[in-house]
């Protein structure tokens, strides 16, 4: 890509590089998590929020046409890293602790989309980008949410967990 030399251009690649995520969770990463995980409540949060997902795929591509852009992903480094973090440490670890690892993987997943979404917001708002504003806000709350569930499953596996190796 050439040079960024305004906000504007800015938002455009921060936008794109939230959807390459978006794109690799609802195609790939998500589908993967759901078809690995033991734990019923946790399948039943990844199912959900691979729903939401979805959505904001939709929102982000969206985003884009509210400012006469065509959507365009950017490969996202970041995002990258925490996936081959992830693939190395479970190929590390015993298939007993499947579920604390992706619950983890997650945890880092949603921080990291939360803070995407809190900067795209916040560079929106100031170039008075009010539909866009609006539009990351959806996906933003829905982020939010997805991770107080995976907070509070990953307390209940990390209690179950360290009673069972006691
Ligand atoms: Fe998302
Ligand atoms: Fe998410």
């Amino acid at each position: 890509m050439s040079q960024i030399t305004t906000p504007r251009e800015l938002f455009l690649h921060e936008l794109g590089d939230i959807m390459y995520v978006e794109n690799a969770l609802a195609n790939e990463v998500l589908p993967k998590l759901i078809s690995e995980v033991t734990d019923e409540e946790f399948r039943g949060a990844l199912e959900q929020h691979l729903e939401q997902t979805k959505g904001h795929l939709k929102n982000v591509e969206q985003v884009f046409e509210e400012l006469g852009e065509t959507p365009q992903p950017e490969e996202c480094i970041g995002f990258e890293g925490l996936k081959s973090e992830h693939d190395k440490l479970l190929e590390e670890t015993s298939p007993d602790l499947v579920d604390s690892v992706d619950l983890g993987a997650a945890a880092r997943t949603e921080n990291y989309e939360i803070a995407a979404y809190e900067g795209l917001r916040r560079m929106a708002k100031a170039m008075g980008e009010d539909r866009a504003v609006e539009l990351l806000d959806k996906n933003l709350a829905e982020e939010k949410e997805a991770l107080r569930i995976v907070e509070k499953i990953s307390t209940r596996v990390a209690n179950e967990s360290a009673k069972a190796y006691a």
